[in-house]
């Protein structure tokens, strides 16, 4: 038995969600993707959601939208997945490497100290589903006069007091790369706003710059998404709140069974509303314990092991070093985790992970 990381659902009524979109025969920006849109915007609590074929695309749709140019600085953390810092680069601006703080999110006061005469802006991380220090982030942007665009690409139907991720920045952006928590199965990414201009902006440039059929304004680009994949999106964003409920509820079951060990749990910020996109546990002991589990047929991951900031591709920024995010990629381990597990399989995990520790 193996029991994998993540594990999408795959039933009849996401099936005929697809064969009726199929049978259409509007395949591209289609009554599908519109009511989708309208159906996260509303789920998010903001204006408008543009679609698009991944969230690097829209993080890039983005930051054309707010007017990004050469030579601009944004601030991001260095612990995320490297499209976030690659988005950051295709819009030609230089990325500013942040810091993480105790949750492994973004550190505010490290953001604050990079700040220069260049800073425009700030793409603040909410990694494996935890919300950042939202208050910190608002006020930095705010101090500095920055725009904050929230990556949620990890963090669908999270929330901070109460209001949803992706309400607290000039504009966010998802993903729905299949081990998501909203997925699509397959690529797929949306951009969420109440800016009317940026969502506007984003609509020409996701579509070869049109204004309409025939004239376009602008360079763009083939960024559009299809109504097959958001027939699915709509499904299983009927079911998003049950299954970060789901989660929430293993991430407890984990909490249980691993309580005790020398091994260094998620914790949920105060006020926030963590969703679980991935369960990561820390130990030194981090390599020992990964060849253990898999030997037992458990799959892990480490979401990352070389920081962006550390990335070959980016080495000419000459980024600082980052001594909290240098010691967290090498002691990081991504358990386990999505709705669609069973009790019994994080019940095995966790039996694992303590006969690991001899407990
Ligand atoms: C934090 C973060 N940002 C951006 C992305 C890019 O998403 P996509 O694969 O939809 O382009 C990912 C995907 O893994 C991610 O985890």
């Amino acid at each position: 038995m193996t029991i994998p990381l993540s594990r999408p659902p795959v039933d009849d009524e996401i099936k005929q969600a697809v064969l009726a979109a199929m049978d259409s025969r509007q395949w591209i920006l289609g009554p599908q993707c519109k009511e989708f849109e309208k159906e996260l915007a509303r789920y998010i609590g903001v204006r408008h959601c543009v679609l698009s074929n991944s969230a690097t695309a829209g993080l890039w749709l983005t930051l054309r939208a707010l007017g990004v140019k050469t030579g601009d600085e944004v601030l991001v953390p260095s612990h995320t997945a490297f499209p976030t810092i690659e988005a950051i680069c295709f819009a030609d601006a230089t990325p500013v490497f942040v810091d993480a703080d105790a949750f492994y999110t973004m550190d505010a006061a490290d953001a604050a100290a990079k700040v220069t005469p260049r800073t425009v802006g700030v793409i603040p991380v909410h990694l494996y589903g935890q919300p950042v220090d939202l208050p910190a982030a608002r006020e930095l942007a705010s101090k500095f006069g920055l725009w904050m665009l929230e990556d949620c690409a990890q963090a669908h139907g999270a929330a901070w007091q109460g209001q949803k991720v992706g309400a607290f920045g000039r504009a966010a952006v998802f993903s729905f790369y299949p081990s998501k928590n909203l997925t699509v199965m397959g690529d797929g990414g949306a951009i969420v706003t109440d800016d009317e201009e940026i969502a506007a902006r984003c609509r020409r440039l996701r579509d070869h710059g049109r204004l309409n059929k025939d004239v376009h304004s602008e360079v763009g680009f083939n960024l559009r998404f299809n109504d097959i994949q958001a027939a699915i999106g709509r499904v299983l964003l009927r079911r998003l709140d049950a299954m970060n409920d789901r989660r929430r509820e293993l991430a407890a079951r984990y909490g249980t069974g691993l309580a005790g060990l020398p091994l260094e749990l998620p914790r949920e910020r105060p006020g926030a509303r963590h969703v679980y996109h991935l369960y990561v546990v820390r130990t030194p002991r981090r390599a020992e314990l990964a060849a253990f589990l898999k030997e037992r047929g458990i799959q892990t991951g480490v979401h990352y092991p070389v920081p962006t900031h550390r990335q070959p591709a980016v080495e000419h920024f000459a980024p600082s070093p980052l001594p909290a995010t240098e010691r967290l990629v090498d002691e990081i381990l991504t358990l386990p985790i999505s709705a669609g597990h069973t009790d019994a399989e994080i019940d095995a995990v966790a039996t694992a992970v303590r006969a690991f520790f001899g407990a």
